[in-house]
């Protein structure tokens, strides 16, 4: 079972919804009006966002990008190339980038970049987890769901080598799991 590889659950499933509820009543408030459009970054952030739209009640759209980031290991490579885009234009459009965790900032740092030259109207960040600890770009977070220690999490969408997205609560990694030699950032 992969729960037998969790060493501690960092955010309860029943505290991930109500959080989740909490940001979604807020952007409900402040885009109302506004159509927004949700950009998630794949595949990390999916579960994440199908919770968030979810919890709005007002229209939006959603789009959908993947970059690279980590391999396999789990230490950002700084390297950011993008693998899928946008499937319609943003201009004009009010657009959210959605996040599942923000670490180093570097992936982020270059997407801002990427939508900001595309003409959005407004350009926010909304992310589940802030792991501040180890920011090398600034990122001004607009929605924040929780801020977490220095630890490499799984569960709730995000991933070791692709595995333990499907854990609903997010969870530290148990350190037999990938070895003593390569101890998770
Ligand atoms: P950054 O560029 O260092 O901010 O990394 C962003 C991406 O790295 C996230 O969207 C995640 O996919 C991945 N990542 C960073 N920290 C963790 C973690 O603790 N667990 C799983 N994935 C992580």
């Amino acid at each position: 079972m992969i729960h037998d590889d969790v060493e501690e659950v960092l955010l309860t499933d029943a505290q991930i919804r109500t959080r989740v509820a909490e940001l979604g009543a807020q952007l409900s408030q402040d885009f109302d009006g506004r159509d927004p459009v949700l950009v998630s970054v794949l595949k990390g952030s999916i579960i994440f966002l199908a919770d968030l739209v979810r919890a709005m009640e007002i229209p939006l759209s959603v789009d959908l990008m993947e970059v690279s980031s980590y391999g396999a290991s789990t230490e950002s490579s700084g390297q950011v190339r993008i693998l899928k885009d946008l499937s319609r234009p943003i201009e004009g459009r009010h657009v959210v980038v959605v996040e599942d965790i923000i670490d180093t900032g570097l992936t982020l740092n270059y997407l801002l970049r990427y939508l900001r030259d595309k003409g959005p109207a407004s350009l926010g960040i909304c992310c589940l987890l802030d792991k501040p600890a180890r920011r090398l770009a600034p990122i001004e977070i607009d929605y924040r769901g929780f801020t977490i220690p220095d630890r490499f999490v799984i569960g709730y969408g995000l991933d070791y080598d692709e595995r333990y997205r499907n854990l609903p609560y997010i969870g530290v990694l148990r350190p037999s799991v990938y070895g003593a030699s390569a101890a998770p950032e």
